[in-house]
Parts: structure tokens; C-alpha cells; sequence
């Protein structure tokens, strides 16, 4: 059965066959049908590291599929007695049919996968890669403006720590939109993610550290993850880098939606959840439709 360890695993014709079923997805949901699909099936969410969304919405996403739903948290497991990482996965590998690993160290997922026979999605590994909640990011993108093909989008925010923003610009990539880097010059995106999405799709991407939304179709917004600094000072400065005013989307297109992973912390105006243009909510919903396609795929291999 199929592993989703990162978005450079599956190419084009894949990514569609994951929106194509999403979207099925959420017309069953909206039928409000109990659905059997992976009935009788158990996905263990191991998760080593704090998530609120990508945890219950994976959890949905398998009950909503008719599979059990079971939450593993390292804080409270034995790993606290001293179990080794490769312990546990052998052990949850025995209790469940598809494990969803969150680690705070890139590549724990990967390791699961080497150790587990029943396939492994990583649902966030470090600053490396969150390959699910780019498939989200595109799911939306696609819902909202009917394409993703020729869009302008810029990412915004610390693009250095932010796994989301590396797995989202492959699929950005791939998918032909032109995409503009926006960050301090210390929180850039890693050049080796950069230079992988010119080399493999000749993607337009431009890099800056000033904010210019004139021709902008969408503004991914993402937070300065405190969590991967050395220094928790530095942290703070760089968040108040990176703050938006409302003045300042005020003055941005009409036609700009504005997405975040979540959690947002003070990168955006609280006022600005009321404006039309804040789809972060409705992508974040977005998360049970499409996990509920990656879960199909890795425990059934379809
Ligand atoms: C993101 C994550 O954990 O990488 N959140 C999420 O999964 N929706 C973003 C973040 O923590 O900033």
C-alpha cells in the first residue's frame, strides 16, 4: 500500500486523482450518507508533536469513512517511560491498518515507513514537509478560483520553518501557478526547494521582503513558528516583521483570498475573519474531504 511521506513522491496525474476524489468526498459529506468505505479499518494518529486540525480532521476524515479513529499522543504514552520511536511504530503498525505520523524531527515519518508493514502518511515532519495539508491548500485554491494554472499567489510569513509553505510551492509549482516569496531575508525559503520547483516545472518564483498585492489572486499567510527557533526573542521580532494591517488588505484586490494553515496568531487583523476574502475556516474544513481521499488511497491502494 502506498506511503504519503512528502509531495515529492506523486506527480501530477496523482495530485488530480486526490482532488478528483476529494471532491467526491464532499458531496457524500454534504449527502450526509454514513459511508462503509473503510469499514472494519483502523488509522492510528501518532502524534509527537501538538495539532488541532491536521489530528481531528484526519480522525473525521476515518470515521466519516467508517474506519475506527485511534489518537496516540507521545505525552501521555509510554514513550515518556523511555520506549524507543521504533518500538512504538512496531507496535502501532500491530494495532492499525494506516498510520498518521506528526514528529517534531524531519524524517520520522520516512523511518516509520522503513519499520511499518501498513502504509504511513506524514502529517508533519519538522520544518521539512506537510505533504496533506498542501493537497488541501491546492483542493481549496482550485475550489475557489476554478484553477490554479497562471494564478499569482504569494506566500507570506516565515517561509524558512514553515513546512506547510515548502510542500505547498512544489504543488504551486506544479500545478503552473506563478508564485512570489514574501518573507524577512532570514526566514527565506530554503533555496533547495526554490531551485527543485524552477528545475523539475520552470515555475515563475520570485523572492522579496516588501508586501505588494496589486495583481495578487491569492495571499497564503503563514505564522513564525516560534517552536523552531534557537532563540525565542528572535522569534518575537520577526513576528512583529510580519504583521498585515488592515489598512493594508483593505487596499488589496477584491478578487484576493486569503488562506493561513492555521494556527494564525497576530499575522492577520482578528477583524479581518468577518471580510469575504478570509477563506482560511473553509479551508481548514477542507481537511476532512481531501484526508478523507489520501486515507482511501494508502489503506486501500485506490
Ligand atoms: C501547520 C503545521 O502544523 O505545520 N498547521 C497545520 O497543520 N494546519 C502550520 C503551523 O503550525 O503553523
Amino acid at each position: 500500500m502506498p506511503d504519503l511521506l512528502s509531495v515529492y513522491d506523486f506527480d501530477k496525474r496523482e495530485a488530480d486523482a486526490y482532488l478528483s476524489e476529494a471532491s467526491k468526498m464532499e458531496v457524500l459529506l454534504r449527502k450526509g450518507k454514513p459511508l462503509r468505505t473503510l469499514s472494519g479499518k483502523i488509522v492510528a494518529n501518532l502524534f509527537f508533536e501538538s495539532s488541532t486540525r491536521t489530528n481531528f480532521s484526519f480522525q473525521a476524515a476515518a470515521a466519516r469513512l467508517g474506519a475506527t479513529p485511534l489518537a496516540f499522543y507521545s505525552d501521555k504514552s509510554s514513550a515518556q517511560k523511555g520506549e524507543t520511536y521504533a518500538d512504538t511504530i512496531q507496535m502501532m503498525d500491530g494495532y492499525a491498518d494506516c498510520l498518521v505520523i506528526r514528529h517534531p524531527s524531519p524524517g520520522m515519518p520516512q523511518l516509520a515507513a522503513e519499520i511499518a508493514n501498513h502504509p504511513v502518511i506524514n502529517a508533519g515532519d519538522g520544518g521539512n514537509q506537510h505533504p496533506t495539508q498542501a493537497l488541501i491548500d491546492i483542493y481549496t485554491i482550485k475550489k475557489l478560483k476554478g484553477k490554479i494554472d497562471g494564478l499569482n499567489v504569494t506566500l507570506m510569513g516565515d517561509l524558512k520553518h514553515a513546512r506547510a509553505m515548502r510542500s505547498l510551492l512544489h504543488l504551486l509549482a506544479m500545478y503552473g501557478a506563478n508564485a512570489t516569496l514574501c518573507s524577512p531575508a532570514l526566514l527565506a525559503m530554503g533555496p533547495e526547494v526554490v531551485s527543485r520547483a524552477k528545475k523539475e516545472f520552470g515555475a515563475s518564483i520570485k523572492e522579496t521582503t516588501k508586501p505588494s498585492f496589486a495583481k495578487c489572486d491569492i495571499l497564503y499567510v503563514c505564522r513564525v513558528q516560534r517552536e523552531r527557533f534557537a532563540d525565542p526573542d528572535e522569534a518575537l521580532r520577526m513576528a512583529s516583521e510580519f504583521r498585515l494591517s488592515m489598512g493594508s488588505l483593505r487596499a488589496a484586490p477584491k478578487s484576493m483570498a486569503v488562506l493561513h494553515p492555521l494556527p494564525k496568531i497576530d499575522e492577520l487583523p482578528k477583524e479581518f475573519d468577518s471580510d469575504a476574502r478570509a477563506k482560511y475556516f473553509e479551508q481548514a474544513k477542507n481537511g476532512v474531504p481531501v484526508r478523507m481521499a489520501i486515507l482511501k488511497r494508502c489503506v486501500l491502494g485506490k
